[in-house]
């Protein structure tokens, strides 16, 4: 049976809190910035989750623009919906990332954060990316990978266990390592890859690392990693006091459609 994480009400809700903390505020700004949207543009978000970025690049559109997302997860369709009932120039559906139900040519911009990561089937998912945006259109997809990871502790080799049990919450832990072939392969132009970091000196209740520690210990133990050194692993995070350490990359990609 497949392992991959299934954006049930309660992920939904985890999701959404974790991505309200300041650490993935500033990421999200940061693509925004990046993205540089215009008032009038279409936009379509692929895994629109807790709808979070929709919701600001409604707004940088505006009401001649549009915004439209799609998401696997029924309870994520309703987030997001709930979120920008007041746009709208907002749409959003159940549809699956390596089918999208949209002509050709009807976005000038189409965004994907955290999500291709999950998908098995990148070249499909890239050519309805390509089909979907209008000649010239972009592309920005943002993709963690998990090797990335810097985590104080004093038994690496546990670490390492609880990690490589944690990578199969997804389709490729490594996507951002392959993205860029695989975008040229797909006929899009790459222009830029940025590095966003995350870096956390404290465990608080409002850092990115303090929520992915309780999911990644609550995956393990039920992946293969035995409950007590799953609890092990994550009480000696919590208790490093000043010496906690986490830190993590986030790949930014932006292409053009050839
Ligand atoms: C980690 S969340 C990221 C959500 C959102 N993009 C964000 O950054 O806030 C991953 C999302 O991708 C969605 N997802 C996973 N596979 C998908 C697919 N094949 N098609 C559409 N959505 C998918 C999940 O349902 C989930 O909402």
């Amino acid at each position: 049976m497949s392992k991959i994480i299934q954006f049930d009400e309660n992920a939904a809700k985890g999701i959404e809190r974790l991505y309200q903390t300041p650490d993935v505020v500033g990421q999200r700004s940061q693509m925004l910035y990046a993205l540089g949207l215009k008032p009038g543009q279409r936009v379509l978000d692929i895994g629109v989750g807790p709808g979070l970025l929709a919701f600001d690049m409604a707004q940088m559109v505006g009401d001649q623009g549009h915004v439209a997302g799609i998401d696997l997860s029924e309870p994520m369709i309703a987030m997001t919906t709930r979120r920008c009932t007041e746009l709208p120039w907002t749409d959003f559906k159940i549809g699956d990332a390596t089918k999208l139900e949209y002509d050709d040519d009807s976005f000038d911009v189409v965004t994907s954060t955290q999500v291709y990561e999950y998908v098995s089937d990148m070249p499909a998912a890239l050519e309805e990316v390509r089909r979907v945006l209008r000649p010239g259109g972009r592309v920005m997809i943002l993709d963690t990978d998990w090797d990335s990871v810097v985590w104080h502790t004093s038994d690496h080799a546990r670490m390492r266990r609880v990690m490589d049990a944690w990578d199969a919450h997804l389709h490729d832990p490594h996507l951002p390592a392959s993205l860029g072939t695989k975008l040229s392969d797909a006929g899009f132009q790459v222009d830029r890859v940025d590095v966003i970091p995350l870096l956390n000196r404290a465990y608080h209740p409002n850092c990115y690392s303090f929520g992915i520690l309780f999911a990644i210990q609550n995956f393990a133990r039920q992946n293969g990693i035995d409950p007590t050194e799953a609890d092990a692993w994550a009480t000696e995070l919590r208790e490093l006091g000043d010496a906690y350490f986490f830190s993590i990359n986030r790949y930014l990609f932006s292409a053009t459609s050839r």
